[in-house]
């Protein structure tokens, strides 16, 4: 059982969140972050409950969000590395998800850098995701027409069906690219782009004028070396703007993020969807079927 040292608390998990992130620091290839090293615990997020505390801000009993919680079932963090949660808004796991870092991701790659104008067209890959699910729902709030790409066709009834997208095609469909063009009549204003492959290749050949790709993830790329990109030609011609994003960069927004979606929430317009496991040991092949898209909604693991 680890030891909080002082301005720190010690954590039972209540939740791990699942995450794709995890991924990019299992290599040695370079990332944003560093990689993990054989022997570490594995990058994840947890909900849990306060044990003991050494901090003024937390007491025993207070349920916190924990960036770095790791793939165990207890941790010691600093004050400053937690988020304080409100089951009464919200169950603990929609805290990973909408409320968590996914919808962070989500409101910033969308809202500050997409900047979706009511009536645009906005595609989202991955789009029944715990990140793009909220994209798409977004999307819809700020008055969008939302196309989603996601596997299969039962992922493509989710999105339209429960997270209110106008249309959404399936990226294993060998017609990917002229499915997208037909569900976008006017172009692609903003192409949120998780799944990289040929997801982005589809979406990069329907850009409208002046369109803005934002790139939040590449999931297809992350088990295979990356896969060359389209050509410049478009992105002259067409005058496209191409932002990729780390929301840990970003973390200032989140008070804003956290007011909005609190509100949608209250309201009912945003939905998640949970793919639980159950025990730590659940945690590997929950985590390999995230990568293989088995997955529905935001993957968490009940400790
Ligand atoms: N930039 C940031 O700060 C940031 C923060 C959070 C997440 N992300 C990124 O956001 C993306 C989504 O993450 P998430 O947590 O919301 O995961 P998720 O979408 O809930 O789950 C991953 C999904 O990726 C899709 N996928 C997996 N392999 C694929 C492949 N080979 N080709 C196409 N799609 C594939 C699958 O959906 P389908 O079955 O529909 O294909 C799968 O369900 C990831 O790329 C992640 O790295 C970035």
């Amino acid at each position: 059982m680890p030891t909080p040292a002082d301005g720190e608390v010690l954590l039972r998990h209540d939740w791990l969140g699942l995450a794709p992130a995890a991924r990019l620091r299992m290599s040695e290839a370079g990332s944003y972050s560093a990689p993990t090293a054989l022997g570490e615990v594995v990058y994840g997020q947890a909900i849990g409950t306060v044990l003991e505390s050494r901090h003024p801000d937390f007491a025993p009993g207070d349920m916190v969000m924990s960036m770095r919680a790791g793939w165990q079932c207890f941790s010691t963090a600093a004050g400053d590395q937690l988020n304080r949660i409100d089951p009464a808004l919200a169950p603990p796991p929609v805290w990973l998800g909408a409320l968590g870092t996914s919808g962070l991701a989500a409101y910033i790659g969308l809202l500050d850098l997409g900047q979706p104008i009511a009536g645009e067209t906005v595609v989202v890959s991955a789009a029944a995701g715990a990140v793009g699910s909220v994209v798409g729902q977004i999307a819809r709030i700020k008055g969008c027409r939302v196309v989603g790409i996601a596997g299969g066709t039962d992922k493509c009834r989710v999105a339209v069906e429960e997270f209110g997208y106008d249309a959404c095609v399936d990226h294993r469909s060998p017609t990917l690219a002229d499915d997208l063009a037909r569900a976008c009549p006017q172009g692609i204003d903003v192409s949120f782009e998780n799944a990289g492959g040929v997801s982005r290749d589809a979406a990069w050949a329907s850009m409208a004028q002046g369109g803005r790709v934002v790139v939040c993830g590449l999931i297809a790329e992350y088990n295979d070396p990356q896969i060359a990109g389209p050509g410049w030609y478009t992105l002259l011609t067409r005058r496209l703007t191409v932002r990729g994003y780390i929301t840990s960069d970003h973390i200032h927004r989140r008070d804003a993020f956290i007011a909005d979606m609190s509100g949608w929430w209250r309201q009912g317009r945003i939905r998640m969807r949970q793919d639980v496991s159950v025990g730590l040991e659940s945690a590997p092949a929950a985590f390999i079927g995230m990568l293989q898209g088995h997955n529905q909604g935001k993957v968490l693991v009940k400790l």
